[in-house]
């Protein structure tokens, strides 16, 4: 981010005070702040005993063999009891847990914590039949159908850690995440619902299999009824083995840092890390934090997370913290604006939504828009909107809390990260004024600063590296098999002081108030994606044409962030032929999915490097940007950028 783009915003002095209904009521007030720091480990003692244990821990925290953290040890408990079977225990089985939304017109279900129970129940026992054992991996590769929270809920139930993929993610990303955590069991389905017609899934889960014979099993649901090829040895209809078994199903409770899951994500090269998260503490950190930035009353809220099962947030903010706290919900299938650009507020309107929760992106896409669209619906009923995924621009900020909210609603703008597991930086919507643009000061019981490169804590007003500077039970445990790598990336640069890089800049504002300004590294965000330059430039030269490639993300109006690539073509590739540019775009989608696919593509001569070999991607910015080209004197060859530039020009 330019200085300038800095100081603009942080001249933006907006206040939002809390409502005077929802500071009253809220359930956590400003003297929780100073609690949780004075004493850390009974605060989150505390919050540990919003689950059941079957058996209690005896210490809440043992840093001794930091980074290493074990959390509520001795405590032993079953994730998916916590997140179903207690509740319809405590009398509340008929109340809603889900209300699923299928993206055609009508298709809809409403699922309660009774038929919840029924369904994880029937689904371990399959699992269990299909010869899952505890400690197997099993991943899912499912659409935004329940199925996807069953799934995920007799995984942990028999305690084996599920691994979800996106599914935008192509057949090469899925069996490369296969391979890395040896995944014995997949569950995908037929296909999906996406932009009004059918989109398939499971070829691409038969062509991950060419690559990688880990798997011995495909648990398929049927969702879309379209044609699947079909392996006997291998495939099993979801409705032949789950809907034939028995509902009971008695859960067994695992060791607090028994694996729970392991997500992939983007880091700085070319291979995605999995991050694994264990049982107790992230349940902890999970249902805490949704308990208390949406300042959630179960008997009365209906909360809705927009984001998608296989990323984080739909982990911990529609899976397992909701459902922890007995939340009604609601999870939608399809796209924002199938059948029309009403969609979302229509299902505000239709199940009186109270907290709404999603990501800059799409609050920017509606903005553009125009209000005329959300206008034409009643949503009176929110009274908290949330923000997640990337740095939200103070006019996207205003706009939500005006338009979508009816300027009644806080916006809590959450900063956290796959690896962080539960939110972490936040206003608290009854304690915080709202500033537009900054995620304010860490939640009661997480510690943070802004600091410099050596180290030192930054003065008000100035800028540096975001840390977290005391563990949290959510934290990330490794990288699946990685510890030098979960060392190196997060606890090598601070190493001397214990904290954790975030990998994120950030600014303190005069206030001491934060404000997160984007990462630091080679990760590039996308629509709230997380994207690696690197993995992007692997596939770009993993095609035949190509002799090497940069990628740098670019500002964009919409995504935040747009991937620009530059290419060096091999010799013998000529010119590449007219559609280089187009089959080139294509070739990064299979790799890794559509999402990576490049906004733009520039074949160049040379890229710009260090004398050291390094390239500068501070310069391919500029030229993406189209700004002008900044200090080149530390380059190789300082005539590069003037090749580059002239292909520009000309449109190359
Ligand atoms: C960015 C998503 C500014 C940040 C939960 C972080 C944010 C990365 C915010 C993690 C926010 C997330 N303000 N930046 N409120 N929330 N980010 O792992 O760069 O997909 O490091 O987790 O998103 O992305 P991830």
């Amino acid at each position: 981010m330019s200085d300038e783009t800095l100081s603009n915003l942080l001249k933006e002095d907006r206040r939002f005070e809390p409502p005077a209904e929802i500071a009253e009521h809220a359930n956590l007030k400003e003297e929780a702040y100073e609690r949780a720091a004075s004493d850390r480990d009974a605060f989150w003692a505390e919050q540990a005993e919003r689950l059941d244990w079957a058996e209690k821990w005896d210490r809440v925290l043992d840093w001794d063999d930091a980074p290493f953290a074990k959390w509520f040890v001795g405590g032993k408990l079953n994730a998916s009891y916590n997140c179903v079977d207690r509740h319809v225990e405590a009398g509340r089985g008929d109340k809603v847990a889900i209300h699923w939304v299928g993206e055609p017109l009508d298709d809809t279900r409403d699922i309660t914590y009774a038929q919840l129970k029924d369904e994880v129940s029937k689904a371990a026992n399959a699992l269990t039949e299909l010869g899952v054992q505890t400690g197997d991996r099993v991943a899912i590769y499912l659409p935004m159908i329940p199925e996807a929270v069953v799934a995920m809920l007799a995984c942990a139930r028999i305690g084996a850690p599920h691994t979800v993929v996106f599914g935008g993610f192509s057949a090469d990303a899925l069996a490369s995440r296969l391979d890395d955590c040896q995944a014995k069991v997949v569950i995908t389905s037929d296909g999906g619902y996406r932009r009004g017609a059918p989109s398939a899934l499971k070829p691409a889960v038969d062509e991950a299999r060419t690559k990688t014979d880990v798997v011995e099993k495909v648990l398929v649901v049927r969702r879309t009824g379209q044609d699947v090829d079909w392996d006997d040895a291998v495939d099993v209809w979801w409705h032949d083995a789950v809907d034939n078994a028995s509902a009971e199903h008695t859960p067994e409770a695992f060791d607090a840092e028994h694996p729970l899951y392991v997500m992939y994500t983007s880091g700085t090269t070319g291979k995605p890390k999995g991050i694994l998260h264990t049982t107790g503490g992230y349940l902890v950190g999970t249902s805490y934090t949704h308990w208390a930035v949406f300042d959630l009353k179960p008997e009365t809220d209906v909360y809705w997370c927009s984001a998608d099962i296989g990323w984080v947030t739909g982990h911990s903010y529609m899976v397992y913290g909701p459902l922890a706290n007995g939340a009604t919900q609601v999870m939608y299938e399809g796209t924002p604006d199938a059948p029309e650009r009403g969609r979302w507020w229509q299902i505000i309107q239709d199940y009186k939504v109270t907290i709404f929760y999603t990501a800059p992106t799409a609050i920017r896409s509606f903005m553009k828009q125009g209000r005329e669209i959300p206008d034409r619906f009643d949503m009176s009923s929110l009274r908290i909107l949330g923000s997640v995924g990337e740095p939200i621009n103070p006019e996207a900020y205003v706009w939500y809390r005006h338009v979508i909210g009816g300027d009644r609603t806080p916006v809590v703008d959450t900063w956290w990260q796959t690896e962080t597991g539960m939110i972490m930086i936040s206003p608290l919507p009854g304690v915080t004024h709202g500033k537009p643009g900054s995620a304010m000061i860490p939640i009661p019981g997480i510690s943070a600063d802004v600091v410099t490169e050596e180290g030192t804590s930054v003065p008000h007003g100035s800028g540096g590296y975001l840390v977290l500077t005391e563990p949290w039970p959510s934290m990330l445990r490794t990288i699946w098999g990685d510890d030098e790598r979960f060392k190196d990336t997060y606890w090598s640069k601070y190493a001397k002081e214990g904290w954790y890089f975030a990998g994120d800049g950030a600014k303190k504002d005069s206030d001491g108030d934060l404000w997160v300004l984007g990462r630091v590294d080679d990760v590039m965000n996308v629509s709230g994606h997380r994207l690696s330059t690197t993995e992007i430039e692997s596939a770009l030269v993993s095609h035949p044409k190509v002799a090497e490639a940069a990628v740098v993300g670019a500002k964009d109006e919409d995504t935040g962030q747009a991937v620009c690539a530059f290419v060096i073509l091999r010799e013998e590739a000529g010119d590449g032929g007219e559609d280089i540019v187009e089959e080139l775009r294509n070739h990064v989608r299979k790799e890794i999915g559509a999402i990576a696919k490049p906004r733009q593509i520039m074949i160049v001569p040379e890229l710009p490097k260090t004398r050291s070999g390094k390239i500068m991607r501070r310069l391919l910015r500029d030229v993406a940007e189209h700004r002008e080209v900044g200090d080149v004197t530390t380059l190789a060859d300082s005539t590069v950028m003037d090749l580059i530039k002239d292909k520009e020009s000309s449109g190359g």
